[in-house]
């Protein structure tokens, strides 16, 4: 996890890293670095805490001269979030300067080799092991600073993303990438590095996304020389045309990231099918999908890997296609898949929704689904990520990038893809008639304006919300369909406010959770209208007289529910398969809400990052 930033050009560097790291601290924000060449001295801060802390120092402590520079924000893997241990780390002699994303899983045996040969550590951090293996192999073997990387991370075992400068070079940046994302923003006799595209995009629209097991010598002024780190052949690296927009990384008035997130669902659901779902002519064209409808036809069933919120968009998913397509579905947490030997077979389709793209542990899933000869389509949102570029085919969410930790429009917009998916898959197969078929597309291409409704009901909620602000549980029921969705609501009000809450089926609650109701127990039920009406009623009953308090997403116009619960939260009626895509609305604004009114960091809540990009 981690964010990495570098520059090499004309320009001072520090303002391009600093802000690049502000955009980047959704990676990890428990510290921050900093270095800095001016080609003659090295000014280096880091400190624990945030980018803005890093700042502050900044200014009392260094210098800020130097257009070479590189820059960390760091989530802790080895070693306790302190100054000693952020990066960038120096070597022994002062010379090499390094920051990385990652884990190397072989520094223990590393590092014992280094200290029987004189070196010392100051950090417990596997990053002063890497940079001194580097020079290590650079004093040994007398080589230039690319070859020792390239020597150095072939005895390496684990995931990075490296830049690195010597002291002796002002004029290059070397940087290697295995697992963790890495981008090289192209500009006129300037070059960027990052972990994405974000800190560079005001600057140029051009860039390489290096591939695993690749590294990069950049110079000043100079072509980039992209290798294999393996066997030191040169790449021919192609060059993307960036599609993001600086406008689309800004807060943009909101006061936090996740509420403008939120806000932004109608237009991004709209660009997950724009182009994509033409209702009228009952046409639905998913470019990854149409070479590949056989797979997905002649598929014994369809394996569907994810962690977080993606993995709740999966298992709406499951309903969908079972229900749809008659297609088997299975849903997965990639963590436990990948590990637990499971059958998969040629004639299996796995699914990977990943928001990032990079997580870990579903990017884990799909190199071992593909390696037991499965079909592996990806469903993503961050353009040119890992994820995409490992599955044979796949569709992109288009949500444009998600800051705020707390996902919110990934989910809706990955519906939005799985959805014309399970509806392209039944027409084909011919498991639904065409007249539904015609009125679910019709149904999805008003989702926006629905969602768009949902969120009026903002104030209401900001109501409820400074009534149960003060609660230390939750209980969220949902049955069919709004069963992910209570998932999803009680993860997005754990995640952000750190109160507890639990996701439960409706039905399920008799078997053990409504032991815990009582009048200080709040409730939140989906009674949206769905073919479980009357026995969500039913539970909403059971809750009421053990005296549980009740808010109830209704649909609008309802009056049994909102006649029996304490508070209701209305969305617009819509297709109970749709309805995941409004009710989940004011879930999301009832735990931003409560979030913010505890003062938390709704954006960079504690010990998470955007993307877990380690086991
Ligand atoms: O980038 P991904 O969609 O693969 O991320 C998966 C989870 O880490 C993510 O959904 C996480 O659970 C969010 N913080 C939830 O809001």
């Amino acid at each position: 996890m981690c964010g990495i930033v570098g520059y090499i050009g004309n320009r001072d560097a520090y303002p391009i890293i600093l802000n690049g790291l502000k955009r980047l601290e959704y990676r990890g924000y428990d510290s921050a670095g900093i270095a800095l060449y001016d080609g003659t001295n090295i000014q280096l801060c880091k400190t624990k805490g945030k980018v803005s802390d890093l700042e502050k120092r900044v200014k009392k402590e260094i210098d800020t001269k130097g257009s070479l520079g590189i820059g960390h924000t760091r989530w802790a893997t080895h070693g306790v979030p302190n100054d000693v241990n952020s990066h960038p780390q120096y070597s022994n002699s002062g010379n090499l300067v390094l920051i990385h994303n990652g884990i190397i899983e072989n520094y223990a045996t590393i590092k014992e080799e280094l200290l029987k040969r004189g070196y010392t550590f100051s950090s417990e951090t596997d990053t002063e092991v890497l940079v001194n293996l580097i020079e290590d192999v650079k004093k040994n073997e007398n080589v230039k600073l690319g070859k020792a990387v390239q020597i150095a991370l072939n005895q390496v075992v684990g995931a990075y993303a490296i830049a690195l400068f010597d002291k002796n070079k002002p004029d290059e940046i070397v940087v290697a990438k295995l697992g963790s994302p890495l981008a090289i923003g192209i500009g006129d006799d300037e070059f960027f590095v990052a972990s994405d595209a974000s800190p560079f995009i005001e600057f140029t629209n051009n860039a390489i996304y290096l591939e695993d097991e690749e590294m990069a010598i950049i110079r000043k002024g100079r072509e980039i020389n992209v290798r294999k780190i393996k066997d030191d052949r040169s790449v021919d690296p192609y060059v993307q045309e960036l599609e993001m927009n600086l406008e689309q990384i800004e807060k943009g008035g909101y006061e936090h990231f996740m509420l403008k997130e939120i806000f932004e669902q109608p237009s991004v659901i709209k660009d997950t099918y724009r182009g994509r779902l033409l209702a009228n002519k009952g046409i639905i064209k998913l470019g990854g999908l149409e070479n590949y409808i056989k797979k997905f036809t002649n598929a014994d069933r369809i394996i569907i890997v994810a962690c977080g919120t993606s993995w709740h968009a999966g298992l709406v998913a499951e309903y969908i296609f079972e229900d749809w397509a008659r297609i088997p579905v299975e849903v997965e947490y990639a963590s436990e898949f990948r590990y637990r030997n499971p059958i998969i077979t040629e004639k299996d389709v796995v699914i990977a929704i990943s928001q990032s793209g990079e997580t870990a542990d579903t990017l884990a899933a799909v190199k071992l689904a593909k390696e037991k000869g499965a079909f592996v389509y990806g469903i993503c949102n961050v353009v040119g990520s890992t994820i995409p570029r490992e599955t044979h085919s796949g569709t992109y969410t288009h949500a444009g990038p998600e800051i705020g930790v707390a996902s919110t429009k990934a989910f809706t917009t990955q519906i939005t893809v799985l959805t014309m998916i399970a509806l392209k898959l039944a027409k084909i197969k011919g498991t639904i008639p065409y007249s539904d078929y015609m009125q679910h597309l019709r149904e999805l291409e008003l989702i926006p304006s629905k969602v768009e409704e949902a969120l009026k009901a903002n104030h209401k909620i900001e109501e409820i919300a400074e009534i149960f602000k003060g609660v230390n549980n939750f209980l969220y029921l949902g049955r069919g369909y709004n069963f992910p969705v209570a998932l999803e609501g009680a993860l997005k009000l754990k995640e952000i406010s750190y109160i507890h809450a639990e996701g439960y089926p409706a039905a399920e609650m008799k078997h053990g959770p409504i032991a815990l109701i009582d009048e200080h127990m709040p409730v939140v039920v989906i009674a949206v209208n769905s073919n479980h009406y009357d026995k969500v009623v039913s539970n909403i009953q059971e809750i009421k007289s053990r005296k549980g308090v009740i808010i109830a997403v209704v649909t609008k116009g309802d009056t049994v529910v909102k006649e029996i619960a304490d508070y209701i939260m209305e969305v617009p009626n819509t297709e109970e398969a749709l309805s995941p895509l409004v009710t989940t609305i004011p879930l999301q604004l009832l735990s931003y809400h409560i979030a913010v009114m505890l003062n938390r960091n709704v954006d960079q809540p504690r010990n998470l990052a955007k993307s877990v990009t380690v086991e």
